[in-house]
């Protein structure tokens, strides 16, 4: 972080939802992207092609897990991890790339016929890519209880009057997301105060400004398989798993860079 400028940290390490950036997670207790696992070649240590200019990747991939898709068992299972991570993520990286690379072609040929639709496509698959790469980071086999952050737990007490209030807000707002989103947990830089947000799809609804702390995807395919229509039983469950050490790292790196 030392090294990292203001605008290479958004691009890299924030990511998500109202900031959107660049990069990949590299595990869930490090936030630095994946890019700086390469070698000076050019070549990533898992091949992935980068843009020697700038030393990130030339596209987006789907980032590795810090544990193994049964870990968070019997909270999140097996089956729908490996579906959500390998199948669901991966169509938004592909997604967002298919939408860059498209744009790419419109500024060599001057037809930006189709930019309404290629701008949507990355508004819709860059989100999905970003928080998903929240999504994982702030789980751990290890994790649920209450933040021991002293900062974070202040931040909580003054924005939503104390964590149990915060944590019916969450489970709630997230369970009540009308058909496909993501409830989030965001720190809002203005006011220096956290919100629960909720983002219909990846990307509707949430103020630009804020920064996701703790995302919480509630799609279907985050539950389905195991909750059914019990969103809110998944939702608690997904208390159960979250890594607040994770979630404070990300509070502070915020706050040192737009605080
Ligand atoms: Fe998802």
């Amino acid at each position: 972080m030392t090294s990292m400028n203001r605008r290479e940290y958004l691009t890299t390490t924030l990511g998500g939802f109202a900031l959107m950036g660049a990069g990949s997670i590299a595990s869930a207790s490090s936030l630095l992207p994946l890019a700086e696992t390469a070698s000076s070649d050019g070549i990533r240590q898992d091949g992935i092609r980068q843009d020697n200019s700038s030393g990130n990747p030339a596209t987006y991939t789907l980032p590795h897990l810090a544990y193994s898709y049964d870990a968070l068992e019997p909270h999140i299972d097996a089956q729908t991890m490996e579906l959500h991570h390998s199948i669901h993520h991966q169509s938004y990286v592909n997604g967002l790339n298919l939408a860059l690379a498209r744009l790419e072609q419109a500024r060599e040929t001057g037809d930006f016929a189709l930019v309404k639709h290629w701008s949507k496509e990355i508004g819709f698959h860059g989100a999905g890519h970003f928080l998903h790469e929240i999504f994982w980071s702030v789980m751990s086999p290890d994790g649920g209880g209450k933040p021991k952050d002293a900062d974070l737990k202040k931040a909580i007490d003054r924005s939503f009057g104390g964590f149990d209030a915060f944590e019916a807000h969450y489970v709630a707002a997230s369970s009540a997301v009308e058909a496909s989103g993501w409830g989030i947990l965001a720190w809002e830089p203005t006011l220096n105060r956290l919100m629960v947000l909720q983002a219909e799809k990846h990307q509707n609804l949430s103020p630009m400004v804020t920064v996701p702390l703790l995302p919480v995807d509630v799609w279907e395919h985050a539950y389905y398989l195991r909750y059914q229509n019990r969103r809110a039983d998944y939702v608690r469950a997904f208390m159960k798993v979250v890594d607040w050490e994770a979630v404070a790292e990300r509070y502070h790196q915020a706050r040192q860079v737009l605080g």
